[in-house]
């Protein structure tokens, strides 16, 4: 008798568990790829908060707020790593024109664009380090020392398409105007 009791006992736990099972598999949930309700923008996977850093990456982000003063040098290094890292796809002008992009990858916007002319440094430094869209990171490629030079020559380039005559130094004035000629 006693042995029935507990085989029933038993049986009773096990139906009592998977019970409790049923219970947990039926609970609500969001589903990676799919919509939340929870969230403003509907989506389930949310992007980090603005100036979080992961675990261990401390100290190599803080040089990331250091921004090197400007200098010939920088523009240069900025230049020579843009020219390896960037052009491919964006061009060596930045208009999104490169070799990659004439052979299927997606267009990138142009850097010549009024949206990425006032785009604050801080916008290309997190493209770089976090990629943006079908753009992949270049953090471990490019360190943050480059990452500033990088955004150094992107705004010489903007300048290059978008300039004032009257704000050129003369020199550089009189040769545009001698080519115009
Ligand atoms: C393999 C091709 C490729 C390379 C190399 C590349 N990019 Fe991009 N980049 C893209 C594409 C494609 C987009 C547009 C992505 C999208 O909108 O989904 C983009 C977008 C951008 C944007 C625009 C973000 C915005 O606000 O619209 C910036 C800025 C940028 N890239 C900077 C860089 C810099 C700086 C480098 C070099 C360190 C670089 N990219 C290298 C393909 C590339």
């Amino acid at each position: 008798m006693t042995g029935r009791a507990a085989v029933l006992g038993a049986l009773g736990a096990l139906l009592l568990i998977a019970a409790c099972d049923q219970r947990m598999i039926k609970q609500d949930k969001d589903i990676v790829w799919g919509e939340s309700k929870l969230f403003e923008d509907g989506k389930v996977v949310q992007a980090p908060p603005p100036g979080t850093v992961a675990r261990g990456e401390l100290a190599y982000e803080a040089t990331l707020g250091e921004r090197p003063a400007m200098s010939a040098a920088l523009l240069a290094r900025g230049q020579e790593r843009f020219d390896i890292f960037c052009s491919p796809c964006h061009s060596r002008l930045g208009d999104g024109e490169g070799m990659i992009v004439q052979r299927g990858m997606p267009h990138p916007p142009s850097f010549h664009s009024q949206r990425l002319r006032e785009a604050p440094d801080e916008h290309f430094l997190q493209v770089i380090a976090n990629g943006y869209g079908a753009m992949y990171s270049y953090a471990s490629r490019v360190p943050p020392t480059d990452r500033w030079a990088i955004v150094a020559y992107i705004r010489a380039l903007q300048l290059s398409q978008n300039v004032e005559v009257a704000a050129l130094p003369a020199d550089a004035r009189e040769r545009l105007e001698g080519a115009g000629r």
